[in-house]
């Protein structure tokens, strides 16, 4: 099938990596002619592990492009365009400006909205563009996105009408995932739904290892493991830290707290989860602080700088947020990331042997498995995990979000 993808961002190029090694013909489009220049010589402007060789195997199935012309005859195309907040509103001109597009080219095509949008969204390009519009959230996660997007736990397809909804079904058919029918409004609430819950996941257990700093041999790794048995409360998203960040949670949840606000039922649980989040990073550094006081004479060592693992991304990243407040404090701060090259007012070290060297006072705020090594490698200055990965015996001087130090 020919099938266009606008917009080739962390959502847009997996999906074209994803869909091309189905076997469909892809016209991958992005106004970005720079972007476009690389993705074309196999390089994508972002570290997403898997996908630059999905792209190279994949590449006869796949035409880059910045020209919305090259769409004509594609029976659907994915709308991936950016979706930010502007001013606590969600601003949709990329949206509406992709589909007006892509009606000039060829009307009979069917626009399929990836992007996040709140309920309405659809209906709205659907008016304005005289355009089938479906509605198809993506769930996948940066760092595993390339493996979300080939077996999703479901594939929610929201339209007005059954044939558009039966295409889109048949495109995802090869990954054998359960498929959700409905309207394009409960499509799109779907999916900051869900965002909004995760995120409540984790704010709850972050309030909840707050608690177990406070009792004696508290420690939120066991309450949440013995949470997570009950098949009701699932293991999952309960990893107490420093908080959540990236270009989804913050900006997804704000988003729908302004439009339920609008809609007259605003959503108390959800802004209790975004405050809890927000005062993360003055605890931790509080944290920090006891254990190393700060003092221009002293250098601290930072190990993390993306907003989770496995990715390049450091947009509201928490880990980030945290370095910021460090470096007014402190004489240097040291960090390692594995693939986060640069950092205003850091120092950049090599390797994680060369990080800890730094200093005598080791944080870690993003959860790289890579930085389980401390614990075999003979570190004896202060520990602080702020991601909970290394066990509590890893040195005398070892302080964790969510385990009690008395
Ligand atoms: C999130 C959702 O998990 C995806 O389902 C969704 O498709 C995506 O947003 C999106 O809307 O595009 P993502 O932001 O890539 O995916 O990453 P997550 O794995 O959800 O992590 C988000 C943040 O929560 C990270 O900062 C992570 O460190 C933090 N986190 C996650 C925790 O602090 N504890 C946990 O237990 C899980």
């Amino acid at each position: 099938m020919k099938i266009g993808v606008v917009g080739l961002g962390y959502v847009g190029s997996v999906t074209v990596a994803v869909l091309a090694e189905a076997g469909n013909e892809i016209i991958a489009v992005d106004v970005d002619r720079d972007k476009i220049e690389s993705l074309s010589r196999g390089e994508p402007p972002i570290y997403e592990p898997g996908l630059k060789e999905a792209l190279t195997r994949n590449r006869e199935n796949i035409h880059f492009s910045s020209s919305f012309e090259q769409l004509r005859g594609s029976a659907a195309c994915f709308l991936c365009v950016p979706t930010p907040n502007r001013g606590g509103k969600i601003d949709l001109s990329y949206v509406v400006s992709a589909s007006e597009s892509v009606s000039s080219v060829d009307a009979n095509t069917v626009i399929v909205i990836k992007s996040t949008v709140l309920p309405g969204t659809a209906s709205m390009v659907r008016e304005r563009a005289g355009m089938r519009v479906v509605s198809n959230p993506e769930f996948t996660r940066e760092g595993s996105a390339v493996e979300d997007t080939r077996h999703p736990d479901r594939i929610v397809v929201g339209s007005a009408g059954a044939p558009e909804a039966q295409l889109v079904e048949n495109i995802w058919k090869f990954t054998g995932s359960p498929v959700l029918r409905t309207n394009n409004e409960n499509a799109e609430l779907i999916k900051y739904a869900s965002n909004a819950f995760l995120s409540i996941k984790i704010s709850f257990i972050n309030e909840i290892s707050n608690l177990c700093e406070r009792i004696p041999g508290g420690d939120v790794e066991v309450v949440a493991k013995g949470m997570g048995m009950d098949r009701r409360i699932a293991p999952y998203f309960l990893k107490a830290g420093i908080g959540y960040g990236g270009s989804c949670f913050p900006k997804d949840t704000e988003a729908l707290l302004s439009f339920a606000q609008e809609k007259g039922d605003p959503l108390k649980i959800v802004e209790a989860s975004r405050m809890v989040n927000e005062g993360r990073i003055s605890r931790f550094l509080d944290m920090v602080k006891r254990a190393e006081p700060p003092s221009n004479a002293t250098d601290i060592s930072v190990l993390g700088v993306a907003f989770k693992d496995s990715t390049d991304d450091i947009r509201e990243s928490q880990a980030a947020k945290l370095v910021r407040a460090l470096i007014p404090l402190y004489r240097s701060v040291y960090f390692y990331d594995p693939v986060v090259k640069t950092f205003e007012g850091a120092t950049r070290c090599g390797s994680l042997e060369e990080c800890i060297q730094q200093s005598r006072t080791v944080v870690i705020a993003t959860e790289w498995p890579e930085f389980g090594r401390l614990s075999t490698m003979g570190f004896t200055g202060n520990v602080i995990d702020g991601r909970r990965i290394l066990s509590p015996d890893i040195s005398e001087k070892f302080y964790a979000v969510g385990l009690n130090h008395a």
